[in-house]
Formats: C-alpha cells, structure tokens, sequence
C-alpha cells in the first residue's frame, strides 16, 4: 500500500515536472516575442517622434531663458538652454558669416523708438541694439517668475490686473520670460541656431533686435505641464488667456497658421502688451498682430 501511494506520488512528481519543463519551454518564445513587438513600437515612436520633416518635429522647448535683469544684461557667459539635444555642427562656408545672431534682411528698416507701444517688431525691421525700455519694474513672486524678470511699469500694472481676474477664476499661470535686452536675445538665437541649425531657430526665435522681448512689453506665460509647446492653447491656462488677455492690453503676437505672415510657428504663450484700446481693436479686427500694427503708423530712421 504505502509502495503503491509512493508511486503514485513519484508519477504524481514526475507528471508535474514535465508540465513545468512544457511551460517553461512555452514561456521563452512568448517572453521573447513580447519583448521583439516592445522593441518594435518602441524604436516606432522614437523615430516617429525625432525624424519627420513636418513643424511638429521642431524643437519645443524654447525661450529657455537664462537668469537676467536689468543689471546682470552685460553680464556674459549664457548657460546652454537646459533640454536641447546634442548641437549638431554647423558647415559654415566663410568664417566672416560666422555670427548668426546678426539680421541678414537685406533692407531692415530701423524703428525709431521701442517705446511707442504699436511699434512694429518683425523680421523686417530691427530695434537698436542701444534700445532698452526705462521704468522696468521686477515681476513679483507672487506671479512664479522663472528668475528675476522685468517688465515695463504700464506693462506690468496691466499684467497685475490680469493676474487678478486670472487667479479669481481659478487660473494659476507663471511667467517664463519677460523682458529681454539685445545682447541676451543675441545670445540666446545664437545657442538655438548651434544646437538646432540657424534655420530651424528662425522659425521659433527672433534675432538680436528682432524680438518683442526686448521692448519690455512681453511676457511668455506658463504653469502647465507643456509650457512652450503648441499644446499650451489647449489648457486651461492657454484657453483663458486666449479669451482674455487682450481686455488687459496683451495680443498673442503668433497665433496658429500664421507662421507665412509672422515668421514664427504657433506660440501660445508669447503674448505682447499693446495698451488697452489697441488690444481690443486688435481683437475685434481678428488679424495677426504684424498684420494689425502694419495698419498703424509706424516710425523708422
Ligand atoms: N520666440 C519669439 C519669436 C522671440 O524669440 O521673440
Ligand atoms: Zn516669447
């Protein structure tokens, strides 16, 4: 009997490792082809993501901005902007050409005075480099700037209003940048066009003299998890500043499908202070920003 139950028990052993042998040698080709399909998809989307030749392709982090303030300006030495990929080299044919952060239009026209409000800031014009806005005033705490940032006084009391209105229906923005001096955004177009080629940094930055930035009027919000990324419009934040902003004087300078007409691809968190009745003018007119102060006038030396 008790031989007949140890038999029974070692055929019982026997039969159970030979299913685990069976299983085992079921599990490696499976744990093998779910492992190929993972590597599939995965090399899928990364060479999806990184190789198209479309906008959607272009960097999105941008206006990665260095800490600046009105007294740290001639300050040198600019970090990289943090999350760039690897700068590919750039060919350059003569060494002379080398600065790419220069304006290349052949017949810039130079605007007179960055403090008149309308001024028309575009690839086609320039701002001095000796242009600096006056009454800067730094943007409180309270409203999460990045760093120290600056921005001009009747600016700033406008973008203390819209905070308000902002934070009163449960709106929490923070600002990135804000005022840009010449040598800056020299610097910064310079590091984008190494790491990005200067092409693609002129669709999505301006050249020293070219950019909002510097007329202290302009502010790039955030506070979402995909600030400076064409996904912004589609937050709460991106939604409520496109309804609003501009009853507080600010227009979205580069708006969707415009980059032909502006120069820029879709940025909207870039919103520039224009005074309160050029605001809703602009907003009632439904144009792009160049294309409404083009219809302003404008003063050039
Ligand atoms: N990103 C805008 C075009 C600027 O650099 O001013
Ligand atoms: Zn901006």
């Amino acid at each position: 009997m008790k031989n007949r139950q140890r038999t029974n028990r070692s055929l019982s052993d026997h039969n159970s490792s030979r299913r685990g042998k069976k299983h085992k040698s079921l599990l490696q080709p499976l744990l093998l082809l779910l492992f190929s399909v993972a590597l599939f998809y995965g090399a899928y989307y990364f060479f999806s993501d990184h190789l198209d030749g479309d906008e959607d392709a272009l960097p999105e982090v941008i206006e990665e901005a260095p800490p600046e303030s009105p007294e740290q300006v001639e300050e040198t030495g600019l970090e990289d902007p943090e999350d760039l990929e690897p700068a590919p080299v750039q060919e350059q044919d003569d060494p002379d050409s080398a600065d790419l952060s220069e304006p290349v239009a052949v017949e810039l026209q130079v605007i007179t005075d960055g403090d008149y409000l309308l001024a028309l800031v575009t690839k086609e014009t320039t701002l001095k480099s000796s242009y600096a806005p006056t009454n800067l005033v730094r943007i409180s705490d309270y409203m999460f700037p990045a760093r120290e940032l600056w921005l001009r006084e009747e600016a700033y009391r406008q973008l203390e209003q819209l905070w308000q209105a902002a934070t009163d229906d449960g709106i929490t923005l923070t600002i990135i940048s804000a005022y840009r001096s010449y040598d800056y955004q020299k610097t910064l177009f310079q590091n984008y066009a190494n790491s990005y080629g200067e092409e693609a940094a002129n669709r999505f930055s301006a050249r020293a003299g070219q950019s909002e930035h510097q007329l202290g009027t302009t502010v790039d919000f955030g506070g979402t998890a995909v600030d400076l990324k064409a996904a912004f419009a589609d937050t709460e934040q991106g939604r409520w500043l496109a309804d609003n902003a501009y009853q507080f004087g600010f227009a979205m300078s580069y708006p969707e499908g415009k980059e032909k007409i502006t120069g820029y691809i879709f940025e909207p968190w870039h919103y520039r202070y224009i005074g309160l009745e050029a605001a809703a003018a602009w907003h009632e007119a439904g144009l792009s920003l160049k294309e409404f102060l083009q219809q302003k006038p404008q003063f050039f030396e």
